[in-house]
């Protein structure tokens, strides 16, 4: 989906202009020195889909649909921008504990410049988050503090399993609240209490949650299903690198032969037969539907927490965001020859 999509989905014509101004305040807070603005710049640039802002924008406008977005409301740009600053933080931040390459079709930090670097440059962009929040309000400000807490849980969460064969699914789920449901939780949250609707702002954090476990789950579907190209980033990295996803653990679960199954995630490290025999066999099994099951569920969870707010068309547009969007991006990121659905 393009912005002008989501403009046409959400009612909001001027969507892409709003995203823009969005782009240029993320730019106009990097000051520091040229060591670190240089590639925290790379990566802000870089071709980020921007979902995070725009759901800011959108859960403003859906709590108080009176909110500006031409021009867009200077407190729900400098809140959209502080999302997106602690996402790209955080992917800074992940590039070094996956030692990834390449992130958003350009070359990672670590890579670069190296790890030690990437540590500042991650901790900058979290730190500039932080003064955009703090210039809207202490509501803003503790959300989005509360929220980098959470996603340092979940991953921490993710690295005490990893290369656990016997971590369960609701190990793999608690994990993903924290790493990626809580900031699309906040990127809603803090739409609303940017334009002071504090009493319509749990509906839209939860909506935001929900979302966000579906689409933590279409990442991990397309991790086995996509190709490096498609997706700016390495694919069939999880399993190699000890992170068992919520599909690999179903297909365990209704394997024949668990043994073997077990001996393939722990094989996938050191040898590349093992990691394609492992993805052949979770591709096979009914994970694959199983886990597409459960990103409706959330999708539908996801809608249902929008009932109570007033009737808009960026509210109806948000109610079905998540199915469109998800649908959307499994065909277009999916490699045809993996397509099993
Ligand atoms: C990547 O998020 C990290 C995950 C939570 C899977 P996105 O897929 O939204 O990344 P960008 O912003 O488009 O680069
Ligand atoms: C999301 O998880 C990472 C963060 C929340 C920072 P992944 O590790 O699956 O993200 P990708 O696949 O590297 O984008
Ligand atoms: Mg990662
Ligand atoms: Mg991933």
């Amino acid at each position: 989906m393009k912005a002008r999509d989501f403009a046409e989905l959400l009612g909001l014509e001027s969507l892409p202009e709003a995203l823009d101004a969005v782009a240029e305040q993320l730019i106009g807070t990097i000051d520091g020195s040229a060591e670190l603005a240089q590639p925290a710049i790379r990566m802000l640039e870089g071709g980020g889909k921007r979902l995070r802002p725009l759901l800011t924008i959108a859960s403003a406008v859906a709590a108080h649909p009176e909110c500006s977005v031409s021009p867009l409301d200077e407190r729900v740009r400098a809140g959209a921008a502080s999302v997106e600053l602690v996402h790209v933080g955080s992917l800074v931040h992940d590039d070094i504990i996956d030692a990834a390459d390449t992130r958003r079709g350009v070359e990672t930090v670590n890579s670069r410049e190296g790890a030690n670097q990437a540590v500042l440059v991650g901790d900058f962009l979290l730190a500039r988050a932080g003064i955009e929040a703090a210039r809207v309000s202490k509501e803003v400000a503790f959300s989005l503090a509360v929220t980098i807490s959470d996603l340092c849980d979940g991953q921490s969460l993710e690295g005490a399993h990893e290369f656990n064969v016997d971590r369960t699914t609701d190990q793999a789920l608690a994990s993903i609240a924290g790493k990626t449901g809580a900031l699309l939780r906040a990127s809603c949250h803090i739409g609303a209490l940017c334009v002071g609707e504090l009493e319509r702002a749990d509906a839209l954090a939860e909506y935001g949650m929900q979302f966000g476990m579906a689409f933590q789950l279409v990442d991990d579907l397309l991790d086995l299903v996509s190709t490096d190209a498609l997706m700016g980033k390495p694919v069939n990295n999880d399993a190699k690198s000890g992170v068992y996803t919520y599909p690999v653990l179903v297909a365990l679960a209704e394997d024949a032969d668990p043994d073997a199954f077990r001996a393939l995630m722990l094989g996938a490290k050191d040898s590349q037969q093992a990691a394609d025999e492992l993805k052949a066999r979770v591709l096979a099994s009914g994970a694959v539907t199983e886990t597409l099951n459960r990103i409706g569920e959330y999708n539908k969870l996801a809608s249902a927490c929008l009932s109570d707010l007033p009737d808009s068309p960026t509210r109806t547009g948000l109610m079905e965001l998540p199915e469109r969007y998800l649908n959307g991006i499994l065909t277009e990121k999916s490699d045809p020859a993996h397509r099993t659905w």
